[in-house]
């Protein structure tokens, strides 16, 4: 077996070599149709997902050796251009986007990196990854052959190109990156984009191709991309995948291991079993580079979410777990199917391969040599059936939809269906808050009010897209207006409709309800009985994004806000508003004052108090905290809340919403036993029926001194934050 980090291993040896005799270690790569070829050596990928922003540096050395330890040898990212480019021509590349030192300590771990340069990520993150000052930029369509997008799209790109350069972190100066992406699933949409989608397509690639970075290029789902270009795969299985060219590598750039969660919905479960047979499927067909997305999938920090409606968490029931633990039994059935792959790996890399059909959805594949060498793959695909097959005069079981893996040819090392590793209770054990170790409280509160809090940012007759007003530089959109009326009507209903993402109403100040969209249909409709009195009624409404769309064609087009607000049965008659003149505000009060920022009172009445008031929307909660005992994972219990953002020490830890998940559809059951034979689907083993989608919010330890930590909770439409806890994430082994 050869050592898959031979060439970049032991980076601070490497590193002084390097200076002696001037880069003698770096490493050439290229490829044919069977496997990446590093300085002449074959060599077979397993990697692993892990995206910077989504955990802090502090856990990232733990992360990539969790990794490693779980027999991966590279680590795969996608780079977040809006965390980069927060303006354009302003590059920022501190704290969760110090991408140079995340690369470097996968360097030190002596693996390797595969860079997903993009410039569209998808990745359930806030509008795909682009900025969205991009979108205002005039005459601009995002992915298409259009100037502006290339012009800027070209820019950022090249600075990525040249900063790894730079920092020699590309495999021929010496680095761990052995392969980079141009694009992101570009075939989905060309189609879509018609003629210039192509020329976009092939322009993209040819932009990548001149930057001659020594590493191959991928771009996936790229059928058409020119011969420089390796196309790759990505979905649930890709043991069928044929890449553009015979002479191309199979790689699979995503595998799902599970999948993500938005606000309001269930919580899908691919089981390890099937997630091995996906893998091991895929190397048994010669595929060579594998890559899990996610590995460890982490945090939506701040308003990082893409959308609309992604959770804050985007654990993605990955191998690790969004604390950064080992998820039993995924990481070890893994890791057992990892060592497998690698006894195995000179044969599937350069052993001539047949295959054998052992009866109906059975078969072989075999991979032998003329030295008499043999590895050999045995799977059985259906999904009922455990079936007994012979192979080279021996009797093998073979459970449905698994498959085993024979070394040499003899005997199983491992059946992807008969999990031995270790399984492992979970527990989120609460702890009160805490203020210098004592259990009562001091509170600050500063309760907001509904509406207009300065000066109307502009006014309009008309109700105006949620997005393009904000820009994204906040969830929030005031849009109020008032009614002057002599008679109070018998039973007045406010109709409003939106196009999404949530919506608070307040009728004369007072908070009458919550519309909202969810995941799948992001457009509502809220109706709601109000009480007029005669004179002036004043209506504000609170519009919020959840998240930006992430991906599709035309994306960047898909707006937010409300499209139409009535009242009906007002004497007898619908009033419609939808063209009254509407004053309009941007963001919050206590955005604009920035009472997140630690010890910035905001020059606000900030109310002491040690009974903090519950059900009060708009409300501003400050307390001072001990850091929580124990050294496991924290994760904030939001489950007595309504909806809102929270912050410690001004690190922002992202939206919350404890919102129960709900069936769509009659026949939308939870699953109480999974059954993992057959293609699995994401609403294939919902669980959680009921349930907020995610009641606990990721708080990293490195963000805690041991005490006064300044928690700060922007809650909107009313909860208890007596209730809140801080929850060590606990793991205890079991053995199965
Ligand atoms: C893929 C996309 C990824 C991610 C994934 C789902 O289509 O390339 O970025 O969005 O879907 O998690």
């Amino acid at each position: 077996m050869k050592s898959a980090t031979a060439n970049i291993a032991f980076p601070a040896m490497a590193v002084t070599l390097m200076f002696l005799w001037g880069g003698c270690l770096t490493a050439n790569v290229s490829y044919d149709h069977r496997s990446l070829i590093i300085d002449g050596r074959r060599e077979l990928i397993i990697s692993a997902a892990i995206h910077y922003p989504r955990s802090v540096p502090a856990m990232w050395p733990s992360l990539v050796r969790t990794a490693k330890e779980g027999g991966c040898n590279a680590i795969e990212s996608y780079v977040f251009w809006n965390g980069h480019e927060p303006s354009p021509g302003e590059y920022y590349f501190g704290g969760r986007y110090d991408l140079v030192k995340f690369i470097k300590i996968v360097q030190q771990a002596g693996m390797y990196m595969i860079l997903r340069i993009g410039p569209v990520v998808a990745a359930e993150w806030n509008f795909g990854g682009v900025p969205v000052w991009l979108h205002y930029v005039p005459g601009i369509v995002f992915r298409t052959d259009n100037g502006p997008w290339k012009h800027y799209m070209q820019n950022f790109t090249t600075y990525i190109v040249n900063l790894m350069k730079k920092e020699k972190l590309f495999a021929p100066l010496g680095g761990p990156i052995i392969l980079s992406q141009v694009e992101n699933e570009y075939g989905y949409y060309e189609g879509a984009y018609g003629e210039g989608g192509k020329r976009y397509a092939q322009w993209a690639a040819n932009m990548a191709i001149s930057q001659n970075i020594g590493v191959p290029w991928m771009m996936c789902q790229q059928w058409d991309a020119p011969p420089a270009i390796i196309s790759t795969c990505n979905s649930f299985y890709c043991d069928q995948f044929t890449p553009n060219t015979p002479d191309k590598p199979k790689i699979w750039t995503e595998n799902w291991p599970g999948w993500f969660k938005t606000f309001g919905a269930r919580d899908p479960h691919r089981p390890a079993e099937d997630v091995a047979f996906s893998v091991a499927r895929f190397f048994q067909k010669g595929g060579s580079v594998h890559n899990y997305y996610m590995y460890h999938g982490g945090t939506n920090f701040g308003r990082t979410a893409g959308g609309p409606f992604i959770t804050t968490s985007y654990d993605y029931e990955a191998p690790i777990d969004e604390y950064g633990l080992p998820r039993f039994p995924k990481w070890g059935h893994l890791k057992e199917l990892h060592r497998a792959i690698k006894l195995s790996e000179h044969m599937l890399l350069t052993g001539e391969h047949s295959n054998v059909s052992l009866g109906p959805s059975l078969e072989a594949d075999v991979y032998t040599d003329s030295s008499g060498a043999c590895a050999a793959f045995l799977s059985n695909t259906g999904n009922k059936t455990d079936m007994t097959v012979v192979f080279r005069n021996a009797s093998y079981h073979l459970p449905a939809w698994s498959v085993s893996v024979l070394p040499d040819c003899k005997n199983v090392v491992f059946n992807t269906a008969k999990v031995t590793s270790q399984t492992s209770k979970v527990e989120m054990l609460p702890e009160d808050l805490k203020q210098n170790g004592k259990k009562d409280l001091e509170w600050q509160v500063f309760t907001e009010k509904p509406g207009l809090w300065g000066e109307a940012d502009f006014v309009k007759n008309e109700l105006v897209d949620h997005i393009n007003a904000t820009k994204d530089t906040t969830d929030y959109l005031w849009y109020t207006t008032s009614i002057t009326v002599s008679e109070t009507g018998r039973s007045p209903v406010l109709f409003i409709e939106s196009k999404g993402h949530t919506l608070h109403a307040f009728m004369n100040k007072e908070f009458i309800g919550t519309g909202t969209g969810n995941g799948t249909h992001p457009t509502f409709k809220f109706k709601k009985s109000i009480t007029l009195k005669r004179g002036r009624n004043d209506i504000d409404l609170l519009s919020m994004t959840v998240g930006l769309q992430n991906a599709g064609s035309f994306y960047e087009w898909v707006g937010a806000g409300l499209t139409s607000v009535r009242i009906e049965g007002l004497n007898n008659s619908t009033l419609n508003l939808s063209e009254s003149s509407w004053s309009y505000k941007l963001g919050v009060q206590g955005e604009h004052l920035g009472l997140s920022k630690p010890g910035n009172s905001g020059a606000v009445n900030w109310t002491l108090t040690t009974k903090p008031p519950k059900k009060q929307p708009l409300t501003w909660y400050k307390v001072l905290i001990d850091q929580p005992s124990g050294n496991e994972p924290v994760g904030l219990d939001m489950l007595g809340m309504g909806k809102g953002m929270a912050w410690l020490n001004g690190e922002e830890i992202g939206r919350y919403w404890p919102r129960k998940a709900r069936k769509n559809y009659p026949n939308d059951e939870c699953v109480k036993e999974c059954d993992y034979r057959g293609k699995f689907m994401p609403d294939k083993c919902l669980t959680g029926c009921g349930e907020p989608s995610q009641r606990w919010y990721h708080v990293p330890r490195s963000w805690f001194k041991p005490s006064g930590n300044e928690l700060v909770i922007f809650e909107e439409r009313g909860g208890d934050p007596t209730k809140i806890k801080l929850s060590r994430r606990k793991v205890t082994a079991e053995t199965s």
